[in-house]
């Protein structure tokens, strides 16, 4: 046998990322605002990169405090030159910008699905070209996709979405295949719905899509598969992401840890 672990301790250790630079997608949002303050909690530099100025100043307001900083990276991942440039020399990588259309295919507009694909696939292809020769030349890296639940199933009216997600799922797991021998993980984390606005915004869709009232939504589309009959908070999901860049997950690769209620129990 060779030697134990190398791990501090028996227990969990705390997450420290203090001296690490994390870049953080659509961190103007629910679960990328959640992502870059729980990183910065644990000491790292975070580059908080979104197309939402304000939002991202009420960021690094709220992450004022912290034993970390976070650092506001005003771009619309579009323009995928500039998301490759602005990954350069980062540690951690949390791909996690992303926009929902909910519509029939036959109705659904070309123009929407290309933007969903630029900036939920295609950008964080280009985040991870990005970032991996500052990962490489260093032996360490963290690579965490923010995919879904629909990265693993789909559902009616979500073509883009469901489309861009297990292209999301393919890409990581590619990453972790050529990041193993250079000490870079990649991983996927996948929640069933999230009280954020993106949910919040798909309300009015869905009833339109299922012709039921929007005050049936909740219930009978989006908890539907569900076997725990609640949304889940933006901060579990950032927890997963922490765990996901933390020392007891250095074994950690390739893999999506799934957070959905139950939903793919099924
Ligand atoms: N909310 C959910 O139920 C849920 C469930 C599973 C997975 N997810 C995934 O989690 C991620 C975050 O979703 P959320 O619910 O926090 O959404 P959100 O709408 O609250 O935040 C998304 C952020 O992405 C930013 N963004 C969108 N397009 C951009 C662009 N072109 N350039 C730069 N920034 C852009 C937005 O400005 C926003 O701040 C997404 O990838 C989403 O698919 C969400």
């Amino acid at each position: 046998m060779t030697a134990r672990s190398a791990l501090p301790g028996s227990h969990a250790p705390t997450l420290d990322l203090g001296g690490r630079t994390a870049l953080v997608t659509g961190a103007a949002g629910g679960i990328g605002r959640a992502c870059a303050l729980r990183l910065a909690a644990a000491g790292a530099k975070v580059r908080a990169v979104d197309r939402d100025a304000a939002g991202l100043e009420a960021l690094a307001e709220q992450g004022r405090d912290l034993a970390g900083t976070v650092e506001a990276h005003v771009l619309d991942l579009t323009d995928l030159d500039d998301a490759e440039r602005a990954a350069a020399g980062t540690d951690v990588l949390v791909n996690n910008a992303g926009l929902q259309l909910v519509c029939p295919i036959e109705e659904f507009p070309p123009d929407v699905f290309h933007t969903v694909l630029t900036v939920m696939l295609e950008a964080p292809f280009r985040l991870i070209r990005g970032a991996l020769p500052h990962m490489y030349g260093q032996g360490w890296g963290r690579i965490v996709n923010v995919s879904s639940v629909h990265g693993l199933r789909a559902s009616a009216y979500k073509s883009a979405y469901v489309a861009a997600k297990h292209g999301l799922e393919g890409l990581s797991k590619t990453a972790a295949l050529e990041g193993a021998p250079h000490g870079v993980t990649s991983n996927c984390v996948n929640p069933a719905y999230v009280r954020t606005p993106l949910v919040e915004k798909q309300l009015a869709d869905q009833a339109r899509a299922h012709d039921i009232p929007e005050e049936r939504v909740l219930a009978e589309v989006l908890l539907q598969d569900s076997a725990l009959k609640r949304l889940i908070e933006p901060e579990e999901v950032a927890e997963a992401v922490a765990y996901l860049c933390g020392p007891h997950a250095s074994f950690v690769t390739g893999t999506s840890l799934v957070l959905d209620g139950g939903w793919t129990a099924h």
